[in-house]
């Protein structure tokens, strides 16, 4: 790899063992997959937080690597942490999984990465602009910033994350380069689709048939809750990082013309309810769980005046950041959900949270992402509808 000057001697070491160590690990990866050179970032965003991904190994190589004096050079956003940093006693969080977390999140604050504790940093005002460079990690939020801005990031893992996060830098391959940004299948959607579960559905269908491929989408017309639960589930149940939607997403009119796809599909009625169907393995939830990716001040919204003034039967987690919490309290919401019976948990979520040891055994959801997460990570059974028919039934 063609190296500047200045990213040698951080190599060398002439700027402290931190960033040196760090951009042994970008250089490493960008050789691995044939980068030419180096690429400026305007953000990076970390995953690997919760303790129950990374355990003892992840915590001991993050405060190894605070230790080293690493400090980031660009604003460097975390994922989700597996508990509510604040309020984890209150929602049962064990108390030995809650010091483990706290010590990941203080590792990472050493070295300068912004506390945000969320898998959607694009709506907490980090919103990259087309063309711009990224080095994420999360897999959901990878493919909001590639398809939905238009932005260049390749599915980071949690150190390169964190090494280009330090460094302001990544390996110029994969997705930062034009070549690899063109749409490899169609889908031709037959049906109209406007629930963020039907959204999931479709998602986690094309994401097995694509794999880690570019699929173009036609005859849908996505909101940002809609895009950011679609790509979330493409990115779970394949690996897609990007895909186009017609007049939708920033790079679909760049795309190549019918016919040069390596497949069409075709999306109808009995497709969704097949899919549905099979994301559904569970009947009586414990728990309605909503927010994968996390929630948007208008789903948030949307649950506190469905529950508004009544009372829920079955526990409700709505999962988000923070500050999304923060404003849902300025507006009322939070008074709303919590006098009804339900939770707003921060900074976790249903997946990366340990709820198999907080005594959850079925789980109501309306993302794709986390029906096909639920039950492996975390031995979960799924009731997957939209989130009109969930509420409806938890509500005495
Ligand atoms: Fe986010 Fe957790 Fe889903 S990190 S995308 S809410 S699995």
């Amino acid at each position: 790899m063609n190296l500047t000057k200045e990213e040698e001697g951080i190599l060398n070491g002439e700027e402290g063992e931190g960033v040196q160590k760090a951009m042994q690990l970008v250089v490493k990866l960008g050789d691995i997959f044939g980068a030419e050179e180096l690429v400026e970032i305007q953000s990076a965003q970390a995953s690997g937080v919760s303790y129950k991904s990374i355990k003892d190994e992840g915590l001991e190589w993050l405060e190894d690597f605070a230790s080293l004096g690493a400090k980031t050079r660009v604003p460097t956003f975390m994922n989700p942490a597996g508990m509510d940093l604040e309020h984890w006693d209150y929602f049962g969080f064990p108390e030995d999984f809650a010091e483990k977390q706290l010590r990941i999140i203080e590792a990472f604050e050493e070295m300068d990465v912004i506390p945000s504790a969320t898998c959607t940093p694009y709506l907490l005002g980090n919103i990259p602009q087309k063309g711009e460079h990224l080095a994420w990690a999360e897999s959901s939020a990878v493919s909001f910033a590639n398809s939905a801005l238009g932005a260049r990031t390749n599915r980071e893992g949690g150190p390169s994350a964190l090494a280009a996060g330090i460094c302001g830098k990544t390996g110029k391959y994969g997705y930062h380069l034009d070549e690899n940004r063109h749409a490899t299948h169609k889908i031709d959607v037959e049906i109209e689709i406007n629930k963020v579960a039907d959204f999931g559905a479709l998602g986690h269908k094309v994401g097995k048939i694509v794999e880690d491929g570019v699929p173009y989408f036609t005859g849908i017309k996505p909101n940002t809750d809609q895009l950011k639960a679609l790509g979330a589930a493409m990115a779970a149940s394949g690996a897609v990082a990007l895909y186009h939607v017609e007049d939708v997403t920033p790079e679909a009119k760049e795309e190549r013309p019918a016919g040069q796809y390596v497949e069409t599909i075709t999306f109808g009625e009995k497709d969704l309810k097949e899919e549905k169907e099979k994301l559904n393995t569970g009947e009586k939830p414990d728990c309605i769980m909503v927010g994968c990716p996390h929630s948007s001040i208008i789903e948030i919204e949307k649950i506190a005046k469905m529950v508004k003034g009544k009372n829920l039967k079955t526990k409700l987690w709505i999962c988000t950041s923070r500050p999304m919490k923060e404003l849902a309290r300025t507006a009322g919401f939070v008074e709303a959900i919590e006098n009804a019976g339900g939770d707003i948990v921060c900074d976790t979520c249903m997946v990366v949270a340990p709820i198999e040891q907080m005594g959850f055994k079925t789980v109501a959801v309306n993302s794709g992402k986390a029906a096909e997460y639920l039950p492996a990570h975390c031995k979960q059974k799924v009731v997957f509808d939209d989130i009109e028919t969930l509420i409806k039934g938890a509500l005495e």
